[in-house]
């Protein structure tokens, strides 16, 4: 072996050491980690793709009583499934979740996947989830490797090449890969994650406290401020958009977005973005007509409300409607339905709906 090489296996050595022992002593206690069970470990990881661990807690003590078995998700509606992530964000996440569900109860005989390579078949399952699954759940030394990993190991081995170009991640699995203990993968995945998300904090991480420091690249060279890099981020478009509270005898007028689309399978109320040179009231018309064939009248503004999703922002501009004699028909939606003002929080609403239900009588 190299001089290099050598170097390298013993940095890998120490430092796993290292990590795996502080981890030992600081793991957070979290509510999928007093478990082995992959159904479980699963749900945790895809809730927690995108999500911060603070924000998931919540949602997966529910998820888990309302659905405590694969079998009782893939027997579940899809309305169920959506209503009990309502406010998590990218919905896809419980779209495919609850279609892997069903795949592994038609297909497989409602056993669940063991290998990385068998997670990865599942419908919502990249490279980072199945590693993390296959090494949490069954204990297999498979790498996994998320943003936080990437941000991890690029200060650890000083690599100032971009995280967001493809050669540049292959390289960091590649390094995950070599620095992955055999036995104990589960746990050393999970240092890595917690090492991201309590020490190597974007900005500026905490090296002061790091177990790891004396190992760390960035460190020596006085430049972790500056790492990971990434590619300039585009700016997110902002639509404004009109939405009608139509009422007629006690119930408003909500439709379900067609599946595959944004927001696919969510309830929320007619409107759209105005177009250039309309008033709030002209686009109100326009986009009830043509969602919904119902000519309305424009009252009072109810709420504004302002949201940022991932790839947009929004300016919701409410208000209240009366809808002419007639019945509407869904031309957007996949359905619509007229429901009593009580009943609207059982529906999954995107989050920028859900902000103006208060605000209905
Ligand atoms: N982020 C993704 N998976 C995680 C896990 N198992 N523990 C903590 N944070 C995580």
């Amino acid at each position: 072996m190299t001089q290099s090489g050598t170097d390298l296996k013993g940095k890998c050595m120490a430092l796993r050491r290292s990590l795996l022992r502080w981890f030992g002593r600081e793991a957070r206690d979290l509510p999928w980690r007093r478990t082995r069970d992959p159904y479980y470990i699963w749900l945790s990881e895809i809730m927690l793709q995108q999500t911060r661990v603070e924000a998931v807690i919540p949602y997966y003590e529910r998820f888990v009583k309302s659905f405590p078995t694969v079998q009782d998700l893939a027997g579940a509606s899809e309305d169920a499934v959506l209503k009990a992530w309502e406010g998590l964000g990218y919905y896809s996440r419980a779209r495919n979740l609850h279609k892997a569900a069903k795949v592994i109860i038609r297909e497989h005989g409602g056993v669940l996947p063991t290998t990385a390579e068998q997670w990865r078949q599942l419908p919502g399952i990249g490279a980072y989830t199945a590693g993390a699954i296959a090494s949490i759940a069954g204990g297999l030394a498979e790498p996994a490797v998320d943003g936080n990993v990437l941000r991890v190991l690029s200060r650890i081995f000083g690599i100032r090449e971009s995280i967001d170009e493809p050669a540049t991640k292959e390289r960091i699995w590649s390094i995950a890969a070599t620095l992955l203990p055999r036995r104990q993968a589960g746990a050393f995945n999970q240092a890595l994650m917690d090492l991201g998300a309590r020490i190597c904090i974007p900005g500026r991480p905490r090296c002061m406290e790091c177990p790891v420091s004396r190992w760390c690249e960035a460190y020596r060279l006085g430049i972790q401020d500056t790492l990971p890099v990434r590619r300039a981020k585009k700016a997110i478009p902002h639509y404004d958009i009109v939405v009608a509270a139509i009422r007629r005898g006690g119930r408003y007028l909500i439709g379900r977005r067609p599946v595959g689309g944004l927001l696919g399978g969510l309830w929320e109320f007619p409107g759209g973005k105005i177009e250039p040179g309309e008033t709030h009231e002209q686009a109100l018309v326009r986009e009830v007509e043509e969602e919904t064939g119902l000519a309305v009248r424009v009252g009072e503004g109810i709420a504004l409300v302002e949201h940022a999703y991932s790839h947009f922002a929004v300016t919701l501009h409410v208000y209240a409607c009366e809808a002419a004699a007639g019945r509407a028909a869904a031309r957007f939606h996949e359905a619509l339905k007229w429901v009593r003002r009580g009943e609207l929080e059982k529906y999954a609403f995107p989050a920028a709906n859900r902000r103006f239900l208060g605000k209905l009588r």
